[in-house]
Order: C-alpha cells, then structure tokens, then sequence
C-alpha cells in the first residue's frame, strides 16, 4: 500500500463523517484532496469553506457549496492533513502555506478531524521544519527575532525563507513562509507561545489541543486515535 493510497482510504474514512446540513471546513494539501473528492461523491447538502484557494477550486469543481468562513460562524466539522502528528495529537501544519487559514478554520469547528498517511505519525515533533508564516515588511528583522524566540526554546538554528523559482513563496495572505528546521521540538507549547509574541510573525504551523481525532491510513486499514 503506498504513502497515496493511505491518505486516500484516511480521506474516505473521514467523508463518512459527514452529514446533511452540515457547515465543513475543508483542508488543504494531497490527503484534504481525498477528502474533497469523497466528500462531493456523497451529494450531501452542505456547506463548505475552503482553508486555501487551491481548495476552493477543488471543491467548487467538484460541486460542494462554497462560502466565506465569516457566512457560516461556527462549523461543525473541519477535515485536514498534518505534516507531522505527535503526542496528543500535536501537529506540525503548512507545509503547503495554508496554515493560517487552516488554523482559522479549525478555531472556528467544534470537530477537528487530522487525516494522514501512516508515515506522518512521530513520537516528537519537530523532524519537519516547522513552517511560520510572516509578514513581508521587515522581514529579516523579524527572522532574527524569530532566533531569539528559538533560544529561548533551546533550539540554536536560523528558519529559512521558503523560496520557489528564485523568490520568496506567497501565501493566500500575500505573506513569507520562514520554516525552521528545529530538529526536536521538546515543549511545542513553550514554542508555540514564544513565536505569536514576535512582531510580524502571523503565525506558525503549531496545531496544539485542536484535532479531535485523527484517521491514519495503514496497512492494515484506517486506524483511529483519539488524543
Ligand atoms: C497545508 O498548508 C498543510 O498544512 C497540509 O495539510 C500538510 O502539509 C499536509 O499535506 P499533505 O496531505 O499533502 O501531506
């Protein structure tokens, strides 16, 4: 079973969750298209709202109603991948750039469902570089005031700005990725805390006490585990 066919049987399995009348926040990246594509397949009458323009595009090709997060107040699921899941279901986000709208979405569901090929299940977090999304003006200043807030956690290393065909990645937001490639995040809420105190820094990719539940695919079918 590959890496793809774990994240589509997760996917899937999450699409079941679904149900009429239901306001769903839809997730971004390869496993969140699984669940898109399964999730239209249901016909159900529902609203939806994107956490990228890449998904808004999905899922309005594929029929789902799509609405401004701000039309629907509160939702009652969000279904998304994860980069890494750790303990307690902490999750390193955004290595697609979507994390602040996937966060703002997430913040707004009263169910959080992280769905994910069996690889991205870790014991610590911290192996995936842990994308922070910045604003561009002043930028580098604000990198070495990232630094900083990294000494404090004990983590000696300078994030990089997220660069395709020779300039900086944009994101939905019109702002810089930096990803720090921290190695071993031993307090994620320690970090977490420290980097939404730096000036210019949005947001990082942290997801501390949100996800539910999450739905790994394995080789042996789609495990479930529960915070
Ligand atoms: C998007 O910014 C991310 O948070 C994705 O959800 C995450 O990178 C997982 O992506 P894949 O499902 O493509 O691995």
């Amino acid at each position: 079973m590959t890496a793809d066919d774990q994240k589509r049987a997760a996917g899937e399995a999450a699409a079941a969750l679904a149900e009429a009348g239901m306001k769903v926040g839809l997730g971004t990246g390869s496993t969140a298209a699984w669940f898109v594509k399964a999730l239209a397949a249901r016909e159900l009458d529902i609203r939806c709202t994107p956490t990228s323009r890449a998904t808004a595009d999905l899922g309005a090709g594929l029929g789902l109603r799509m609405f401004e997060l701000d039309d629907l107040g509160e939702l009652d699921l969000t279904v998304d991948g994860a980069d890494e899941i750790g303990p307690g279901l902490s999750l390193i986000k955004g290595g697609g750039a979507a994390l602040l709208r996937e966060k703002l979405v997430w913040e707004a569901s009263r169910r959080c469902v992280v769905i994910a090929d069996a690889a991205k299940k870790v014991s610590t977090l911290g192996a995936f570089p842990l994308p922070i999304e910045v604003i561009p003006f002043g930028h580098r200043s604000t990198q070495a005031r990232i630094c900083d807030a990294l000494v404090e956690c004990d983590i000696g290393i300078a994030p990089r700005l997220r660069m395709k065909d020779g300039a900086p990645v944009l994101t939905d937001n019109g702002n810089y990725i930096y990803d720090a490639a921290c190695g071993r995040i031993a307090e994620p809420a320690l970090l977490a805390g420290v980097l939404k105190s730096v000036t210019g820094v949005v947001d990082h990719g942290l997801f501390l006490d949100l996800a539910d539940i999450a739905m790994i695919g394995t080789a042996s079918g789609v495990v479930t585990i529960e915070p």
